[in-house]
């Protein structure tokens, strides 16, 4: 079975709560459990992790490389800062696609620069949390054409 791992970087545990205008009403444990069906559905197995902390995401990354196929990676605020987290994600060598719910770039101009996109074979954004779905999606695709079942 195909292991993808899901890692969500800081304030994501507060949706719901969270700037609603921007980034909707479902709560993180709705995104869980959309998370968890759809990759059901898709006969993938899969860890949801969350952190507000640059370095344990770097640890996550690092450490999921050993049981992991690939990952999809809302890096959400670290997006914008983090060399840390771009540097991890080439060092495992793992396919990874960036996820955002919001449209990233039709905000602030500091939200226009991603660190871990450059590493990302795709961004997903503006979908809101179904963006969640779209990544899983292109990510088995990815993997699938590797030959990873
Ligand atoms: C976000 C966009 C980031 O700019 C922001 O810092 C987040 C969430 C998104 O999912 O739209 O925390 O990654």
């Amino acid at each position: 079975m195909v292991r993808i791992m899901i890692i969500n970087g800081p304030n994501l545990n507060l949706l719901g709560r969270r700037e609603p205008q921007i980034y909707g009403h479902t709560t993180y444990a709705d995104l869980i459990k959309l998370i968890h069906k759809h990759c059901t559905e898709r006969g993938a197995e899969c860890k949801i992790f969350q952190s507000n902390h640059e370095g344990t995401i770097v640890d996550a990354i690092q450490e999921g490389a050993d049981y992991f196929d690939g990952y999809v990676i809302n890096p959400a605020a670290y997006t914008h800062t983090s060399v840390a987290i771009l540097d991890a994600l080439k060092a495992v060598g793992l396919p990874a696609v960036e996820v955002h719910i919001s449209d990233v770039d039709k905000r602030e101009k500091f939200r226009q620069i991603s660190y871990p996109g450059m590493y990302c074979f795709k961004t997903v954004k503006g979908e809101g949390v179904q963006g969640y779905c779209t990544a899983i999606d292109a990510l088995l695709d990815k993997l699938a054409e590797q030959g990873c079942r």
